[in-house]
């Protein structure tokens, strides 16, 4: 139990949350960190498999997607990932970079949290688990009603993340208290997810479930290379997952089954020396054999490469390198890795987190309209922003 005055109270003790305590509680601020969980930085233990991805050496503004792209400049300009590699590897432990920058544990997410709990512990912040904020007011200082002690401060910072994963304890804490004080959001929604088929695919595809293959996904003028993974219900794998970052509903998405190869020239070519095959056997050198011949049963024509007339060639071609799908929805937020959307950063000092409008009041991490693309650049997201609300707050 806890009662009182502090000069911060940080309700989320997730990353962005214990990142900002650590630097509050250094500058001698008396620092309280909120939870309603009783155990802390579920979402770190979770994470990378459960190795924690803990940030993307490549990390910078470009894979973040947010309204004002220009708004996580400066915070992830003053805490960079080698500010957080210099903290791994103060605790000693153990990481390696799996591919693509991305770096994770060897062993365990746990020896994150563990890291990120001791130096709140060490700096002196103070934790309150378990507990509910059942009203926040504000005159010059913010009052919080609690399932537990009330409590009040000068700067609050609200760090409860966004709303994927629910059952771990997820919130929608962060948009109403925008709401109470009139902050815009940008519509929240699921991202880093796998993508729903329509119609037209459910019934053909459904049964490669399992199946994946090395594509280049693009949405929206972004574009991925990496697997696509065929599931009972449409596609995930990495490619998917970036994807769904850029994608809105009744937005479609074009997968380039063969990214090594010009299949229009290469057609062209096997038919000038009369190539016998048919497609669907050609396609099972480059594709696993399941999906090569389903695929080609629905969309490809049936005749031997050296009858295709130069329309028909186009036409594969097309459906090969360019295929089209119009995904009718995604598992939403029990899968989601993120929720992008959030705290309009118009509202937000990109230098301090804190709303412009709102004097003491701070939003930082997942729950701030900045979201990043897999492979750790969401938790350098909560690492930079917490870190620059830790200088002021
Ligand atoms: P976060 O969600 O971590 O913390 C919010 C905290 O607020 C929680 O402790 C919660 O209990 C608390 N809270 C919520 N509502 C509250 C309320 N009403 N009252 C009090 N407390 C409340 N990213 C990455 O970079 N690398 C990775 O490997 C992965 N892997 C990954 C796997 C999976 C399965 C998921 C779901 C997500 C990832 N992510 C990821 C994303 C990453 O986990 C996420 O972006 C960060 O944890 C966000 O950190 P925050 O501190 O902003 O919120």
């Amino acid at each position: 139990m806890s009662s009182g005055y502090f000069d911060a109270i940080i309700i989320g003790a997730g990353g962005a949350g214990m990142m900002c305590a650590i630097h509050a509680a250094r500058r001698g601020r008396k620092v309280a960190l909120l939870d309603h969980s009783q155990r802390i930085g579920r979402k770190i233990l979770i994470s990378g498999g459960g190795r924690c991805n803990f940030t993307n050496i490549h990390a910078s503004p470009s894979a973040f997607v947010s309204r004002n792209p220009h708004f996580c400049k400066s915070a992830l300009s003053r805490f960079k990932p080698d500010d957080f590699i210099d903290m791994v590897e103060a605790h000693r432990i153990p990481y390696h970079e799996k591919k693509l920058g991305q770096l994770f544990c060897d062993d365990s997410a746990q020896q994150i949290v563990d890291l990120l709990v001791s130096e709140c512990e060490r700096a002196g912040a103070h934790f309150i688990l378990g507990c509910e904020v059942l009203e926040v007011k504000k005159d010059h200082k913010f009052y919080l009603k609690t399932s537990q002690d009330d409590i009040s401060c000068d700067s609050l910072v609200v760090a409860t993340g966004g709303l994927s994963i629910p059952k771990i304890g997820a919130t929608g804490f962060g948009y109403r208290i925008a709401k109470q004080f009139d902050l815009a959001v940008i519509e929240p929604l699921p991202a880093l997810v796998g993508l729903n088929f329509g119609k037209p695919e459910i019934d053909h595809l459904s049964e490669l479930a399992g199946v994946s293959a090395d594509t280049i996904v693009s949405c929206n003028d972004a574009s991925f290379r990496e697997n696509i993974l065929f599931t009972h219900t449409g596609l995930s794998g990495p490619a998917i997952l970036q994807a769904s970052l850029y994608w809105n509903p009744g937005d479609p998405i074009y997968i380039n089954l063969l990214p090594d190869v010009d299949v229009d020239s290469w057609l062209k070519m096997l038919r000038e020396a009369g190539e016998k095959s048919t497609l669907k056997s050609l396609l099972t050198i480059d594709l696993p054999r399941r999906l090569a011949e389903k695929f080609a049963e629905r969309y490809l024509p049936p005749q031997p490469v050296a009858e295709l007339s130069d329309k028909k060639i186009e036409l594969a071609a097309e459906k090969l390198q360019s295929w089209r799908i119009v995904p009718s929805g995604s598992p939403g937020y029990v899968k989601a890795e993120v929720t992008r959307g959030g705290i309009d950063t118009d509202e937000l000092s990109s230098k301090t987190m804190e709303c412009k409008k709102v004097s003491g009041l701070y939003f930082i991490g997942e729950v701030v309209d900045v979201t990043g693309q897999l492979g750790g650049y969401n938790f350098q997201w909560a690492w930079a922003s917490g870190f620059a609300a830790g200088q002021y707050v």
